[in-house]
């Protein structure tokens, strides 16, 4: 095999490929812009300590990490979530709440690499910090859908589940177990769809097998799918924390539904999510046929920013991989097609001719108008066709005849149409014929 191949799970952008991830990035950055989200960057290397403990072992278990030539214990980022916590942490104090940041970035995992999962990938990141309430949560959801909605899916392609790890816990503590153990089964539960019983084998070798009795609980609860169902399996443990919560709940679903978005997401408890530091709702987002794997998820993180060592601020938010959002796209056909056709295509008789050229080409690039021409000489008729293939919409003339007339030709491409100005009318006729504005 000839030259180098790029590493397992690292993709090459060609420029078709580079199109389709531009427009996706597009419609991202336009829907945060319209929420009224600013957007940041940061380093792509941190220091290993930044996700130690703090994203939980499968992350850690994935991330690209080394010692740097100064003897540092680095890693590439699997996720912006510890490193934006550790930006709004150092200037909390300055900052107007509440917080609406996003950003969008490449990460690395050292994951197997199969379809939907790279070992380079990128996100869009969108996080609210500073609210506790959950009104973060309806502007959050709301901007995750619209996100999606803004390729062009609907609601029969993609659904929100919702679900809550504080409930979640209340729910165990009902059911007697101690936090060590809730976090535990709650990293079973996030398998169980994947693994099936398999996935309580884990939990059984560190604390013992669940009673059936519990076990039957756990999966009663983990079945739900409506508000109506989680108030019912509740209501024995009637308490005023669990009333505030449930009201938390229909806030969430009354304020979505009042933007019209209720089609879009459902109650389902059982979604936990794999990270370790959430700590209330949490999301994900699947296509509706649900071949692919989640497109986003998300969810409340209230201790992160204290735990690495700032202010206590709530935060909530969610990320969105561009890897499951473009297979979606191509299956929905729904990704864009390549357009990289010029406006303006120079035909230049010869050397002779170039210099006038030069001037105008010049020109009407710096007016914005995506101009081409030879960069060697090319017979006549040959710059007819490359204009024509490369889809151009007009074709200047130079030759010879014109020039020493002080005009240049301009030829219609679509209907051949052609008409003659003055050489310093040039862009005024080329922006009247291509109507107004630079697209
Ligand atoms: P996450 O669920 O690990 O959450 O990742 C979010 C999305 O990133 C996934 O739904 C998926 O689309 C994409 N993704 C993750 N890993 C890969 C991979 N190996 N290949 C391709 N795509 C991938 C987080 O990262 C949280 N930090 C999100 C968050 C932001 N929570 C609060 N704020």
């Amino acid at each position: 095999m000839a030259g180098f191949q790029s590493l397992p799970g690292f993709r090459e952008f060609f420029p078709e490929d580079f199109s389709r991830r531009q427009h996706i990035f597009r419609v991202w950055r336009q829907s945060a812009r319209a929420y009224g989200f600013q957007e940041y960057d940061a380093p792509v290397l941190e220091p290993l300590e930044l996700y130690k403990a703090k994203s939980g072992d499968e992350i850690e278990a994935q991330l690209f990490s080394f010692t740097d030539k100064g003897g540092r214990e680095v890693a590439l980022r699997p996720e912006m979530t510890p490193t934006v916590c550790r930006l709004v942490g150092e200037k909390a104090g300055a900052l107007k709440r509440p917080i609406k940041w996003f950003s969008v970035g490449e990460f690395y995992r050292y994951e197997r690499a199969q379809k939907g999962r790279l070992r380079a990938f990128n996100q869009f990141n969108a996080d609210i910090f500073g609210e506790a309430g959950p009104e973060a949560e309806i502007e959050l959801i709301a901007l995750l859908i619209q996100c999606l909605a803004g390729f062009g899916l609907t609601k029969d392609d993609f659904l929100i589940r919702l679900s809550d790890r504080d409930l979640w816990f209340f729910y165990l503590e009902a059911l007697g177990l101690d936090d060590t153990q809730s976090r535990a089964l709650l990293g079973a539960i996030d398998r169980y769809e994947k693994m099936g019983d398999d996935a309580f084998k884990g939990y059984a070798e560190a604390h013992g097998v669940l009673a059936e009795e519990t076990k039957a609980r756990v999966l009663a609860f983990l079945k739900i799918k409506s508000l109506p169902d989680l108030e019912a399996i509740l209501r024995p443990f009637e308490s005023e924390k669990l009333a505030a919560r449930l009201a938390d709940w229909r806030k969430v679903l009354g304020g979505l539904a009042a933007m019209g978005l209720q089609d879009f997401v459902s109650v389902d408890l059982a979604v936990v999510r794999g990270l370790a530091y959430y700590t209330g709702f949490v999301f994900e987002a699947f296509d509706r046929k649900g071949d692919l794997r989640a497109l986003a998820g998300g969810g409340r993180y209230n201790d992160l920013i204290r735990k690495l060592g700032y202010a206590d601020l709530p935060a909530v938010g969610f990320a969105i991989g561009d890897v499951t959002t473009g297979l979606l796209l191509e299956q929905r056909g729904l990704a864009p097609t390549f357009v990289n056709a010029p406006d303006v295509y120079a035909v230049i008789g010869g050397e002779a001719e170039r210099a006038a050229a030069f001037a105008d080409i010049c020109a009407l690039r710096a007016a914005g108008w995506r101009v081409d021409y030879p960069l060697k000489d090319v017979a006549f008729g040959k710059q007819f066709k490359i204009a024509a293939e490369a889809g151009a919409k007009l074709a200047l003339i130079y030759g010879g005849d014109e020039l020493a007339k002080g005009v240049v030709k301009i030829r219609d491409l679509s209907d051949r149409s052609e008409r003659e100005v003055p050489r310093d009318q040039v862009v005024v006729a080329v922006r009247e014929a291509l109507g107004g504005g630079v697209e």
